[in-house]
């Protein structure tokens, strides 16, 4: 009962529950270990400056900065709803004169899906903290061609000098000021006129890919002067797409002789053979790419890239060329050393090459013996992500060890040994790559930890067995049987790429359902656990090609109910084939009562439905205002009837069954909703919402919505709201977990003032004694981090809690403290002065009387 500016919420008592100006409660954020990152790097760059420095960024994640462990730390968690589109980073440059200046170009998608102008994130200290330089245009971290690259690059010897290459044919821009400020460079016309797909209506493929990749050529220059020679590659096909200027880009040449059948994809410079290697391949990726090439350029005869002999470089022709390239790496200590990756090859696995002569020869990563067996010329270590090894499936890739979509392909700068790549799917690499020369047997790991950029379609935390199961794009989901251990295997039997919800059975909770998105060549897409996740069985109920949405388990597990992604809602109990649910519309937001078994709730547009009989029909109950789209129902796990729901237009309450509903006043939008451990033993549980109540963020109620704290900080903005889900804990008080678009899943634990004493329940009240209680909390969410989750500390914490309730009832209640809600068993008078109050059907309050 976290207490503050109690007075002024009075004035709203008589109508509404009670709303308080929002003060927020310290709390600590961790990543959910999965391990492996879980999603496509399409870059990684080394510092040439210092020796360890480098980053990594990702799509829809943001990015990362490696330490010294080989674990990454991330950098943009400071995100927030307003700021979302920084979790697209579609440019890296790490400064090689000044090593503590970082750049970042951010921004989602260049069609409507992103109505934000990207912009230029600059950091002085290693991506600590950033200033942020607006774009007049869109920068696409999640749009085609992401991985080539990079589209932003620093000037070696003028570091104030940086070029960015613009997406949608916005052309060439240059900052003289450390990225401040950016101005169009006129001369540069050629913006590249590839487009994916002209035809696709979204948008999404049929923008122009634009400007690909800009290299500074530091040999043409001298310390404190701009370099005159600059590389610029652009998407384009079948006309000039590599161009060069002399002076420092006034005037613009394409480079003579160049063969343009493909899109140059990377253009890395090997100074000390003042070579230029360029990857090609037929598509922007990052999923394409069927021929492809490498060529280097001579630039000191300035030979032609293919008119010489000797510059067409690519390791494979004939019918071992399927797959265009990606990822080039030059070892800067080793002159003519340089490794390039096959973008996608997509079967028997990925492919890397590694040529100690400038691409004279070349030796692959494997070679088939006699088919179908291969020479791997590694060994695989999956020890800091098991479930992505020893040969992770994707359902769209087969079985794959060294990967896919590989873009990024770097060799440290100070460190012959160490070298890294991004797949689709995580970062691999190692620390022995000169054996590659030798023995030709590498050790090649994931060495993606600490990056999570899952995007999480949906959570429980159901109330025994595992804390929280999960439903994951592209990855599947998981049991998460520790929070700080990445998980041995994802969900398989079916295996999805993406399940895009998850639910249990209030009264089985170790009746699990999850639900996927493919298409029938992965199974139905309904999948039955009744061992907590740890085994599955398909639900032949489910018709093939039915797929994707929402998915509610009912209390006793025998009924689903199911809003299809397109296929309208469908109910099915005792995995008997589904049928349609004509009186719930297609669009709804749907949940099973947690202990009635013939209850469903649903909610569309304005109105809330209710089903009591297992999901067969539904009828129109209350009105949700003038929402226009719902986005969750929850439902108390403990009092059948008892459901709020998030909607555009705010969070909506009612404790019967929908009949009627009350709004909490102050939320005007809100969309992840979830019900927790409640406070006090037999209290109300904590309600947490990720919401527009004063500002976008997360909010916690310990008392049925009277009064709300906010629980995240300046540090972590979770990205978009609206593409968040969170579930609560219902063993632990103040735990919370929240699954973002990008960057994985957090839980966060109360480090701050605890809302409740241990020692006594009749001083719940006082703001002050509230504050006096943090160090419980801060016991408790360290403890909870331990892999034994359910019978650790964390559980007796709230044990304690529970137990304290033994004052005598005949004690008033202190100031401001709860006197009387369903459900509560503590005092139900106030001390001299104060008057028990109702504010809703869960609380009453001792206020001045
Ligand atoms: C350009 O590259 C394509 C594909 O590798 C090749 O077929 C063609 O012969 C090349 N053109 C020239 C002029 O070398
Ligand atoms: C580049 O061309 C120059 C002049 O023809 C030649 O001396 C040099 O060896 C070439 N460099 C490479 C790496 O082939
Ligand atoms: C590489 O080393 C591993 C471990 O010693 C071995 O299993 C594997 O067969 C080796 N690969 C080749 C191609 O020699
Ligand atoms: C499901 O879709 C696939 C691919 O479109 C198709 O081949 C198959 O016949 C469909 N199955 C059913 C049962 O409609
Ligand atoms: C469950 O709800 C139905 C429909 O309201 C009701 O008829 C039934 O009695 C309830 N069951 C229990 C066990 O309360």
């Amino acid at each position: 009962m976290f207490k503050l500016k109690v007075i002024a919420a009075l004035v709203l008592a008589a109508t509404h529950p009670l709303v308080h100006a929002v003060s927020s409660q310290a709390y600590t954020w961790k990543n959910v270990k999965i391990g492996g990152g879980g999603g496509f790097v399409p870059g990684i760059v080394f510092n040439t400056k210092e020796k360890g420095i480098a980053y990594a960024r990702t799509d829809i994640g943001g990015a990362y900065k490696l330490n010294a462990d080989d674990s990454w730390t991330p950098l943009l968690d400071f995100a927030d709803d307003a700021r979302w589109n920084y979790w697209g980073v579609d440019a890296l440059a790490t400064d090689p004169v000044q090593s503590n200046r970082l750049y970042l170009a951010t921004g989602m998608y260049t069609n409507s899906w992103d109505p934000n102008n990207g912009q230029i994130l600059i950091s002085t200290d290693y991506g600590k903290t950033f200033t942020t330089s607006q774009l007049p245009f869109k920068v696409g971290g999640n749009m085609p061609g992401r991985g080539m690259g990079e589209r932003l690059a620093i000037d070696p010897n003028s570091n104030n000098i940086l070029f960015f290459g613009a997406r949608s044919g916005n052309g060439l821009w240059k900052s003289t000021d450390f990225g401040a400020t950016w101005t169009k460079i006129s001369t540069f016309t050629n913006t590249g006129s590839y487009i994916a797909d002209p035809s696709d209506t979204s948008g999404y493929n049929s923008d122009k890919v634009g400007i690909a990749w800009v290299t500074f050529d530091q040999t043409s220059g001298a310390s404190g002067k701009a370099t005159p020679r600059i590389f610029v590659g652009v998407a384009s096909q079948g006309t000039n797409n590599i161009f060069v200027t002399n002076d420092g880009g006034s005037t613009w040449t394409a480079v003579a002789g160049q063969n343009t059948t493909y899109l140059p994809h990377k253009g890395v410079l090997s100074p000390t053979e003042k070579v230029l290697y360029v990857s090609y391949s037929d598509g922007a990726g990052p999923y394409d790419g069927t021929l492809g090439a490498i060529y280097k350029y001579n630039i000191t005869s300035a030979a032609c890239l293919n008119v010489y002999p000797g510059t067409d470089i690519t390791p494979v022709s004939g019918s071992d060329l399927y797959f265009g390239f990606g990822g080039v790496a030059v070892d800067l200590q080793k002159s003519g050393t340089i490794m390039v990756a096959a973008l996608n090859s997509w079967w028997p696995d990925g492919q890397i090459f590694r040529s100690t002569n400038g691409g004279a020869s070349w030796s692959p990563f494997w070679a088939w013996t006699s088919y179908p067996d291969l020479n791997k010329y590694y060994t695989y270590s999956d020890s800091l992500a098991p479930w992505l090894g020893p040969n992770y499936v994707d359902t769209t890739a087969g079985d794959k060890q060294i990967g896919w979509m590989m873009e990024a392909l770097v060799i440290n700068p100070f460190d012959s040994n160490h070298w890294l790549y991004g797949t689709g799917a995580t970062i691999q690499g190692g620390h022995d790559l000169l054996k590659w020369d030798t023995t030709h047997n590498v050790t090649l790991n994931s060495l993606a930890d600490g990056i999570e950029e899952t995007s999480i379609q949906g959570l429980i935390s159901p109330p025994s067995g595992p804390s929280l199961l999960s439903a994951v794009g592209d990855i599947g989901g998981f049991v998460h049987n520790s929070l700080t251990t990445a998980p041995s295997t994802m969900f398989t039997n079916p295996t999805w790429a993406t399940a895009s919800d998850i639910d249990f059975a209030g009264n089985k909770p170790s009746n699990i359902v999850r639900i996927g998105t493919g298409d029938s060549s992965s199974g139905k897409q309904v999948a039955l656990s009744t061992d907590s996740g740890a085994t599955w069985a398909q639900d032949y109920g489910a018709a093939d090609n039915v797929s994707g949405g929402k998915v509610a388990l009912s209390a006793d597990g025998d009924t689903v109910l199911w809003r299809t992604g397109s296929n309208g809602v469908l109910v099915s109990q005792y995995t008997n084939p589904f049928a349609t649910v004509p009186s719930l519309p297609s669009t709804a937001a749907i949940a099973s009562d947690k202990k009635n078994n013939s209850i469903f709730y649903g909610a569309a547009a304005s109105t809330f439905y209710l089903s009591t009989d297992s999901g067969k029909t539904f009828v129109a109950k209350g009105s949700l205002g003038s929402s226009t789209s719902p986005s969750k129902v929850v439902v108390n796990p403990g009092l059948t009837g008892d459901v709020w729901v998030s909607t555009d237009k705010g969070l909506f309450h009612s404790t019967n069954s929908g009949t009627s509903f009350t709004t909490v006043s102050g939320i005007t939008q809100a969309w992840a909703i979830a019900l927790g451990a409640p406070a006090k033993s037999g209290g109300y549980p904590a309600l947490y919402a990720a919401a527009n109540l004063g500002g976008v963020g997360y909010f916690r109620s310990d008392d049925a919505g009277v009064n709300w704290v906010k629980i995240n900080d300046a540090a972590h903005g979770f990205g978009s709201a609206s593409s968040n889900v969170l579930t609560a804990d219902p063993r632990i008080y103040g735990r919370v977990y929240i699954g973002t678009n990008g960057r994985g899943i957090f839980y966060g634990d109360a480090s701050g003032a605890a809302p409740a004493p241990t020692a006594t329940t009749t001083t719940v009240v006082s703001p002050t004694t509230t504050s006096s209680t943090s160090t419980t909390k801060s016991t408790s969410s360290t403890s909870a981090t331990s892999t034994t989750k359910s019978t650790s500390s964390t559980s007796s914490t709230s044990t304690t809690k529970t137990s304290t309730s033994t004052t005598p009832t005949s004690t008033p209640a202190a100031a401001y403290g709860q006197c009387g809600g369903q459900g509560w068993s503590g005092p139900t008078t106030c001390v001299s002065g104060y008057k028990c109050t109702y504010s809703n059907a869960f609380y009453s309050q001792c206020v001045p009387a």
